[in-house]
């Protein structure tokens, strides 16, 4: 034991080992004995320890002559060495794969959840191509509210969400259809916590485009809101638009006077 301990190499295996204590430990556990907030070392600023502390060694092992060529003796010795040839093969063995392990580990996907915040009513733009056609959103109201009968309106507003949109959305309104348990994010309830705050052309904007047309705030769960552009006319939207404001029993945010 003693001769291990007097060894160049054995003796730098421990500073090693006692440098890595120091850094991933000490650093977080040490000065909170005496009253020093600290926090443990993120793994890469580790890695730059080691590294450092590793040419620290070697810079010192290879100042002196001697202290060098006993420093590699051991090495020289597991590499060729006759008698040493079944921990070469085990080395040779181990090394590839613990290098393997530590590299599966690196790049091994993870399922946590992406730690950026979602914004649910991203700011609309302030124009959409509706088929094609240019639709100016910004101060739109929707035009069925003053043109034809409103309960002719609603009917054709109930008939289109029940034929598409209650799987997701729910009878009730209330986010809760059928399919609503297979999104993240789920399908948004109509009420006085979603379309009460929107205007009735950020409605429009939102059942038009669906998710796809979300900007990069409504990232990064893709949102399953389908874009019904091409499945409904303008009309029926503003009619789905009527129903789910009629239903919900709240009015549509005002766009502000000037
Ligand atoms: C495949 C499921 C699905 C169907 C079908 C569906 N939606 Fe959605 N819808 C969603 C999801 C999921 C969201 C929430 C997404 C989000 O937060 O971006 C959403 C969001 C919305 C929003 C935005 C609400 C808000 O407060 O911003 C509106 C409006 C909407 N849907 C209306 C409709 C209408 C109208 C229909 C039928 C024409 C419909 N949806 C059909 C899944 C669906």
């Amino acid at each position: 034991m003693k001769r291990y301990l007097r060894h160049p190499f054995w003796q730098s295996g421990l500073v090693l080992i006692a440098a890595y204590l120091v850094v991933t430990l000490g650093i977080a556990y040490l000065p909170p004995i005496l009253g020093i907030a600290s926090a443990p070392v993120p793994g890469s600023v580790v890695l730059q320890y080691m590294a450092t502390v590793l040419v620290g060694i070697l810079l010192y092992v290879s100042s002196d002559e001697d202290r060098w060529r006993e420093f590699k003796e051991p090495v020289e010795v597991m590499l060729t060495s006759p008698d040493k040839r079944y921990v070469r093969s085990a080395l040779l063995v181990a090394i590839p794969a613990l290098i393997g392990v530590l590299t599966f580990f690196q790049v091994r996907p993870t399922v946590a959840a992406p730690p950026n915040l979602r914004s649910i009513h991203p700011a609309p733009p302030s124009q959409i191509s509706f088929r094609g056609q240019p639709i100016v959103l910004d101060r739109l109201e929707n035009p069925l509210r003053h043109e034809g009968d409103l309960n002719e309106h609603l009917a054709v507003g109930r008939r289109t969400y029940y034929q598409n949109c209650v799987a997701c959305h729910g009878d009730a309104l209330d986010g809760n259809g059928h399919f609503a348990d297979a999104f993240s994010p789920r399908p948004l309830e109509f009420g006085t916590s979603t379309i009460a705050q929107l205007t009735e052309s950020f409605v429009f904007w939102r059942i038009a485009k669906g998710g796809v047309g979300l900007p990069r705030e409504g990232a990064p769960w893709n949102s399953a809101m389908p874009a019904w552009e091409d499945v409904l006319t303008e009309d029926e939207i503003w009619s789905v638009s009527i129903f789910l404001y009629d239903q919900a029993g709240v009015s549509p945010r005002t766009w502000e006077a000037e």
